[in-house]
């Protein structure tokens, strides 16, 4: 069976409470239970981790790499406009993944048209809120197998 990590970076704790009319109602706990259904039904083994800290993140990528992680689904919030480091440890451990954003980034300010993954991500989903995250799922299977 293939392993799975979801990583949510910074302020997706608040989620359900964080300005619901552009991140939605669902909280990370619920969000959660959704990606590990749906990564249930499809066969996959799923480990969860949300952190505000760029470091943690890095340590959790690094992480993944020694557990046999095969593929990341990530939002990696406002790292991913930023987050050279976050950029390296995806670079130097070849793990292959999704970058998701619950908003449709390049409808919203100019500073969050930039990423610092999505060129060296397999793929990008954006603005589709938590469906997103399966769509990510689903695309993480077919490219594994
Ligand atoms: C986000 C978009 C980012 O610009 C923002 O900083 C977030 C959430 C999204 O899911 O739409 O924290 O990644």
């Amino acid at each position: 069976m293939h392993r799975v990590l979801f990583l949510n970076g910074p302020n997706l704790n608040l989620l359900g409470q964080r300005e619901p009319e552009v991140y939605g109602q669902l909280s990370l706990s619920d969000l959660n239970d959704l990606v590990a259904d749906k990564a249930s039904r499809l066969g996959l083994v799923l480990t969860t981790y949300q952190s505000n800290i760029e470091g943690e993140l890095v340590n959790r990528v690094h992480q993944a790499k020694l557990d046999g992680v095969d593929f990341i689904v990530i939002n990696p919030g406002a790292y991913t406009h930023t987050s050279v480091a976050i950029r390296d440890a995806f670079l130097g451990t070849e793990i292959p993944f999704i970058e998701v954003h619950l908003s449709n980034i390049f409808s919203r300010e100019s500073f969050r048209h930039q990423s610092y993954l999505s060129d060296i991500a397999v793929g990008v989903i954006s603005g589709f809120g938590a469906h997103g995250y399966e769509l990510a799922l689903q695309a993480a299977v077919e490219q594994l197998s």
